[in-house]
């Protein structure tokens, strides 16, 4: 047989193999077997060599050709097979369980002053916002608490720089003054918020803690309204089982002013009758001169008190140093 009979036969037994090769590395000794350097079709080309000069462009035109398809072929059968070597060997089970992806959830300390809020917004009233920076000024002066007001002992506080006398504030009372400042009366604000004291932590202690304060200002406020409204807004937090009782107590803020005792279920199976759970009074009319409000004509009345203390008795939390270890076990029973 002449030289250029023997190239298609030989291509097409070249790409009969390669279309017959059914994994890679079959696929690989396919390609040494006839374009490797000891390749059959490799030893076709170098027959060329001994081809007259007439005979060789010809020649050389076709086995190139032969060449570029093998391959080709070659190479769209690696894709091939590269391609069903990465698709699963097993079908798709298309009805089995999806994987879990774990949803994050609300803090306790979150849905706690949530739900307080929800409870005032039904009796109309807006959640306020102060800074946690503060100043004297706002956290103790205009609150009636001069710097020699044996009051501030009991609230140990922590002073940035001490030339700008700013301050980490102690209460949330002090966005009283912020929004009265701000605005006339009437005024009918909740403010839940971070507040601060150097405290050392224990189970009932920590240096950063949350607080819930209001403020109502209209004109005819009376403590009825104050003891009606705490009242409802703690029964629809801890249930209709709940007692609310005033007791007489010292703020400088508000005069008269009292401490509010909390009873239900709960409370009894800690061994107690009442615990002391929030302050309150009616708005001092020293506090509506510093801000600019005519204590003859508006009334009001002003409470805080502690958003661990409400989720710890609602949970049965013993420790408040749990609410800031962030321990997934006890973040997720809420
Ligand atoms: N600021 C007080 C505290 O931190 C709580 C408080 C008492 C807030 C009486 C008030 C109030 O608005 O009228 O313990």
């Amino acid at each position: 047989m002449g030289f250029t009979e023997q190239i298609e036969p030989s291509k097409q037994a070249a790409l009969a193999e390669i279309g017959a090769a059914s994994e890679l590395a079959g696929l690989e000794q396919t390609k040494g077997k006839w374009i490797g350097p000891q390749g059959q079709f490799t030893a076709l080309m170098k027959q060329m060599g001994s081809l007259s000069k007439e005979e060789r462009p010809a020649a050389g035109r076709l086995i190139n050709q032969a060449k570029v398809e093998i391959e080709a072929a070659l190479a769209a059968r690696r894709a091939d097979l590269e391609l069903k070597a990465a698709l699963p060997k097993e079908p798709t089970d298309f009805t089995l369980p999806g994987r879990i992806r774990p949803l994050g959830r609300l803090h306790p300390l979150t849905q706690v002053t949530e739900d307080i809020v929800r409870s005032f917004r039904k009796i109309g009233f807006v959640v306020a916002d102060g800074p946690e920076v503060e100043d004297d000024y706002h956290c103790f002066d205009a609150l009636n608490t001069p710097a020699d007001h044996p009051a501030r002992d009991s609230q140990d506080t922590f002073y940035l720089d001490s030339p700008s006398r700013l301050l980490l504030r102690t209460h949330t009372s002090s966005v009283q003054i912020r929004v009265m400042k701000q605005q006339p009366p009437p005024v009918r604000i909740i403010v839940p918020g971070r507040v601060y004291r150097r405290d050392n932590a224990d189970a009932t202690h920590n240096p950063t803690f949350h607080q819930i304060e209001g403020l109502y200002v209209d004109k005819g406020v009376t403590v009825g309204d104050l003891k009606g409204t705490v009242e409802f807004v703690f029964r629809e937090l801890m249930g209709e089982d709940v007692k609310i009782r005033f007791r007489p107590h010292y703020f400088s803020y508000t005069e008269p002013s009292f401490e509010i005792d909390f009873s239900n279920a709960l409370v009894k199976k800690m061994g107690k009758d009442w615990l002391e759970i929030a302050g309150c009074g009616m708005v001092h009319p020293q506090v509506f001169e510093n801000v600019g409000y005519d204590p003859e004509v508006w009334t009001g009345w002003a409470f805080g008190f502690g958003i661990e203390r409400i989720a710890m008795l609602r949970y049965g939390i013993n420790d408040i140093r749990l609410f800031y270890e962030n321990d997934l076990r006890f973040l997720k029973q809420f």
